[in-house]
Formats: C-alpha cells, structure tokens, sequence
C-alpha cells in the first residue's frame, strides 16, 4: 500500500519508511535505539531536514521509555540524555534541525530537575519532559508546514497576481515533501497548497542526482497528490526556463533548506545554487522554504557551513527495480547497476550554498521574510527571541 507518511511513532514505538526502497516497496523499520536512528540517517533511509531531527529526537524518546537509562541521580539522568544525542549530531552534519532540536531537548530535560526530588522521582520527571518535548517537534512539524504553504502560496499569488485563470507553475529540487517532514512538507508544502487552491498550472520537479531524490520521491509524491507534473533531469532546467517560462508562466523555483544562516546564504541540495542562478538570469523568483529549526543565527555566512561529503558509489552506481523486456517494472527485484568506470576519481558534495543575494523569499512558519532596503534579510521578524 502506497503511503506518504515517513515517520508513523507511538509513545514506546518508532517506525521509519524505507526511502531507499522507495517507489518500489513500502517497507517500515522500526527504530528503537540512538544507534538505530544513526544508522537510519547516515544510510538516508530517512532524510531531510525536519525528518532527521524528528526521528533521531524521536528514537531516543523510544529507549528512554522503554528503560534504556540506567542513571541513579539526576545528574546523571541528563548527562546520558546529553551523550546520546551528541552521538546522535554526527549522524549527518549539513541540516541544523538536528541540532536546534538537540538545544531544545536538552533545555526540556534540564529545565525539569526539581530540586529536593529524590530518586527515582526525579529521574522520571527528566524522562517525561525529555520524552513530551520529543512527541512536540513531531507535532510542531506538521503544523509549520502547513503554514509554509499557505505563507508560501500567498506570497506567489501577490507576486504574480495568480487567479485559478491565471496559474502559476512551479520548479522544485530535491524531495521536501511530507516523506522529508512528519507531513505536507515545506517547498512541496507550497506546492500542494497552490494547487489545493487551483492557482498551480504545473510542477516541474528535477530528477536530482545523484541521489535521485526528485524522480524516487517527489515525482511519487506528485503522482500520489494527483497534481499536475513533468520530471526533468537537473542539466534541463536552463532549457526548461527557456523554451517554456513564458507558455506555462513558469514563475518560481521552489526550495528547501538544511541550514539557513544570519545573512540569509542557505544550504541545500546539491544543485540548489545552479538553479539560483539560472532563475535569476530568467526573472523567475527564487524561494526558500524553511521552518525557522532550519536557521542558524550562529553562523555568519554560507562559508560556516560544514557540506557532507558522500561515498563515490552514489554517482559510479545506480538502483532501481528490474524493467521488463515489455517494459513493466517488476517491483520485487531490484539491482544495482555501474553507470561508470569504478576506478573513476569522485567528488560528491550533497550541499551546495546558495548566496542570500540569489533569494527572493524565505518563507518560515511565521511569514516570509523578504531583503530590506538595504538588500539584507532580517529574521527579527520571525525569530524575535532568538535575533
Ligand atoms: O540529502 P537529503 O535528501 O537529506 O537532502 C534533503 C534536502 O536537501 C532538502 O531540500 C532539505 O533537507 C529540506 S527537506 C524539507
């Protein structure tokens, strides 16, 4: 059964879907420890942003409430909580959720200690706290994303003056979906709700090499929604704005975040920065979609950001489910194919940093934050206590 639902927990259980399978197979891990949840982003089972925060928050809930932690003093209590998930931050290094989620549960946790509560008292009380914040991202994430979307098709529909007569379409990278968040999904997000309010003429999504993110996942999700779409290879996107911007009033590139920092410069996908640029050279708006655990006020500009490097694999090989002489996808055997020489040198950077003066929009939970006259973004608006 087809399903667009990630992460599917209940308070002492954690399933995750397997992306890697995905269109193909539907398969759900359950994931019960810290080390699970590690080997479940680093392997990109899971992935994106919001969905790595959430699963690892939510892994360490699950061992937490089934007993996991053997600390006898409150001290203690936290000073497991704190390993663990710094055990957790290194599972993948470019997306910041991870760790805005990490100084959030950390906060909870020792927020909790009650002095004068003797033991075991006061160790359940950590773990409750630590366990209810967990179960709140998860819930906290669906609701942004559904504000990014109407945020989002809002901000369009003012840019463009899109009336259902009048529709706007749309190019997105990557996969922001709800298989990349508990639900709707952020850049996607945006997507479904123009269409949801007839004012989307067409979705173009990019196949997204290597890891094919946008033909495995975005273009099944697109498929599922039943909303008008067309894949592209990444390399078409210049052809794409040129031939048919005017015809299917291409009026925006779409985007997600792993890391938005202070001036605006956002890392995502590899690719993000090319379409950017090609967006600008044809006046289309170029739009980040990001729930503010997506920005990092720590860091200056993009040249802070730490960019994960992958295994040569990803770009020397591929797999996919067998196609049939006939053409039928046989969806029970899968392979792994070499599409190049296994001696050829690789590099495989999965971020690339897209220059804030390349942006038109970010759009959080709390609006859209545009430059100011002075050409800079300022998040106060959206981020007051933390600016
Ligand atoms: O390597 P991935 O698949 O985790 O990369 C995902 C992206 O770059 C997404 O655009 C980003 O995480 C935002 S998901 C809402």
């Amino acid at each position: 059964m087809a399903t667009l639902q990630a992460i599917k927990y209940s308070r002492g259980k954690l399933l995750v879907l397997d992306q890697l399978r995905l269109p193909h197979e539907h398969h759900y891990d359950e994931v019960s420890t810290a080390e699970d949840a590690f080997d479940c982003i680093r392997s990109m089972r899971v992935r994106g942003a919001p969905a790595i925060a959430i699963v690892a928050a939510l892994a360490h809930a699950v061992e937490l409430y089934n007993g996991d932690c053997k600390a006898t003093t409150p001290e203690e209590t936290i000073a497991y909580i704190e390993s663990r998930l710094e055990f957790l931050k290194e599972s993948r290094p470019t997306a910041v959720d991870l760790s805005n989620a990490i100084s959030l549960l950390t906060l909870a946790a020792r927020a909790s200690k009650r002095e004068g509560l003797a033991h075991p008292a006061a160790k359940d009380a950590i773990l409750n706290s630590y366990i209810e914040a967990a179960e709140t991202i998860l819930a906290k994430d669906l609701e942004n994303n559904t504000l990014i979307g109407s945020f989002g098709a809002a901000w369009l529909q003012q840019q463009y003056g899109a009336t259902p007569s009048r529709q706007l379409s749309v190019l997105t990278h990557c996969n922001t979906g709800s298989l990349a968040t508990s639900g709707h999904g952020t850049a996607l997000g945006i997507i479904r709700t123009l269409h949801a309010q007839s004012l989307l003429r067409h979705a173009y999504c990019t196949e997204t090499r290597p890891y094919n993110q946008g033909s495995r996942l975005t273009s099944f999700e697109l498929v599922f929604e039943n909303i008008p779409a067309t894949l592209i290879a990444d390399s078409m996107a210049g052809a794409l704005f040129a031939q048919h911007r005017a015809r299917m009033n291409i009026g925006a590139v779409v985007v997600g975040a792993d890391r938005v920092v202070r001036n605006g410069d956002t890392a995502n996908k590899i690719g993000t920065y090319a379409l950017a640029v090609l967006a600008r050279h044809h006046g289309i708006k170029f739009v980040v979609a990001a729930p503010t655990t997506s920005i990092d006020l720590d860091t200056e500009t993009g040249a802070g950001i730490r960019i994960e490097e992958r295994r040569a694999e990803e770009l020397t090989q591929i797999s996919g489910a067998v196609v049939a002489a006939d053409g039928t996808v046989d969806t029970t055997r899968t392979a792994k194919v070499a599409i190049a020489d296994q001696r050829i040198a690789v590099w495989n950077p999965a971020f690339d940093v897209t220059p804030y003066d390349l942006i038109d929009a970010i759009v959080t939970e709390r609006g859209a934050v545009v430059k100011g006259p002075d050409g800079k973004f300022d998040f106060s608006l959206v981020l007051p206590e933390r600016w």
